[in-house]
Parts: C-alpha cells; sequence; structure tokens
C-alpha cells in the first residue's frame, strides 16, 4: 500500500466492520492480548509514567491493555484514520493527558511529526500494510524515538517462508474461524476470511525473518518472536539502555 488514502482503511464502513468483528476472526486475540499484558507487566511496570506510543491504534485496544497493567502510563495514540482516533478518544474519554496524532506511518517519519522520546512502542495489525523498505525505514525511526532501554513489540501478520507453509497457514486460520462459527461464538460465516486477505492489496506482509534482521540492522537488542500461530506473531526487541 502506498497512500493511505486510497487503502480500505480510509472507508469507515471498513474499519467499522473491522471493530465489530476482530474477536471471532483473529485467532486467539485474547490470548494474544494476555501475552501483551505480561509482556508489560514484566518490562514497564517498574517504569515510573512510562511514555507509550500506540501505532496504528484503532480504536486504543492496544492502549487499553497496557493501561490494565501500567495505569500510569502516558500514551500517543497514532493513526491515519480520524474515524479510529475518535473512537480511541471515545474510549479514554476524561483522560487529557492522552495525545492523539492523526498521520501515516510514512508521514511520522517524513515529516518528523513525533518530537518526543518513547518508554515503549506497540503496534498492532497495522505494520503489515506498509511495504518492506518502508517497514525498515519505520523501524529506524521507532528506534530513534525510544529511550535507552525502551521496548518495541509488534502485534502482526508475517508471510511464511514458503507457499507449502503460507498454505497450511491459511488452513489453520480458516480452521480457527469455523470453529468459532461451530461453538456458536459467532452466526457469521467468515470461511472466506484467508482469501480476503489475500486478495486484499493493502496487506504486504514480510516474512518474520526478515523483520527480526530488520530490527537487529537499526540496532535493537534481545530481538525475539514471543508468541506465533500460524501467520500471527508477537516480536519486538529493545534499545540498548
Ligand atoms: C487492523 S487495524 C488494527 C487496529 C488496532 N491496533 C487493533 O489491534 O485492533 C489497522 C489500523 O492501522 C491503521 N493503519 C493502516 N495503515 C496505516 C498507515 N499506513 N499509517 C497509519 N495508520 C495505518 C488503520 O487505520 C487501522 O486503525
Amino acid at each position: 500500500m502506498s497512500d493511505f488514502s486510497d487503502s480500505n482503511w480510509a472507508d469507515s464502513q471498513f474499519a467499522q466492520e473491522y471493530l465489530d468483528h476482530a474477536e471471532t476472526y483473529v485467532p486467539f486475540r485474547r490470548e494474544m492480548m494476555e501475552t501483551v499484558r505480561s509482556f508489560c507487566s514484566a518490562f514497564l511496570s517498574s517504569t515510573d509514567k512510562p511514555r507509550i506510543l500506540d501505532l496504528g491504534c484503532g480504536d486504543g485496544i492496544m492502549t487499553s491493555i497496557v493501561l490494565s497493567t501500567c495505569p500510569e502510563a502516558v500514551p500517543t495514540l497514532v493513526d491515519g484514520s480520524q474515524d479510529m482516533l475518535d473512537r480511541a478518544a471515545e474510549r479514554f474519554t476524561g483522560r487529557t493527558e492522552f495525545s492523539y496524532i492523526r498521520a501515516t506511518f510514512q508521514e511520522l517519519a517524513e515529516e518528523q511529526v513525533l518530537k518526543d522520546t518513547y518508554d515503549f512502542a506497540i503496534s498492532s495489525l497495522a505494520i503489515h500494510h506498509l511495504p518492506r523498505p518502508d517497514k525498515e525505514s519505520l523501524y529506524r525511526y521507532l528506534y530513534s524515538h525510544l529511550g535507552p532501554g525502551g521496548h518495541f513489540l509488534n502485534l502482526d501478520v508475517v508471510l511464511a517462508p514458503d507457499d507449502e507453509l503460507e498454505s497450511w497457514y491459511m488452513e489453520l486460520w480458516r480452521a480457527w474461524v469455523d470453529r468459532q462459527r461451530r461453538e456458536g461464538v459467532t452466526d457469521r460465516d467468515f470461511s472466506d476470511i484467508t482469501r480476503r486477505y489475500q486478495d486484499n492489496p493493502d496487506n504486504v506482509p514480510d516474512t518474520l525473518d526478515f523483520q527480526l534482521d530488520a530490527l537487529r540492522r537499526v540496532g535493537f537488542r534481545q530481538v525475539d518472536c514471543y508468541y506465533k500461530y500460524g501467520v500471527f506473531v508477537i516480536f519486538g526487541g529493545r534499545k540498548p539502555a
């Protein structure tokens, strides 16, 4: 995807559909959230009023997970979509110390939008919309906006290393959404979810290996994958203290 305004995310109906149904078609979303919660509790809870950056914040769900373990955190939420930022602001009504920035990831770096440094940068299901060179540029930019010892964590979808594995990962995903329907979690049929994901030109995932190496190249340490189920991963790294 080269221009946010041409993407599906600029369409508020598409965004609403995601918000309404992500829980039923993102496999083990709750478990992934628990992993993020545990990460925050292990690595952030000793920081006084940690400054948090939530990239592609959507309705602010990841910020809310961070706040559940670090209630004193001071978040800056960034999204290309004003609708999404409005949804996030609604979720955090009354929290006047929170900042909201409408900017695409490309604009962030090109226009030097961020003025502060952060203790923790987090992103969920957003960076796979950037083409490969822009991903690495974003990682470099984030590195420059983390304070010493700051963490970056990305919950996202990745490309399998080869077609055979990609097919199996898609099968795993389909089986998960089918199970949600069979077990009555939803009555919506999402059995075409993998086709929609693969046919959508907004989705340009890269391999996990490429992204872990990109993090190491820009200087991150403790780079690792913290969770994986098919194409769904949580990975990240830490800026040296
Ligand atoms: C799948 S939603 C994820 C929202 C939220 N982080 C979550 O986990 O539920 C992707 C979000 O990334 C935003 N987004 C997509 N491409 C972007 C870009 N190039 N720059 C900034 N935001 C972008 C969309 O507007 C949307 O809010």
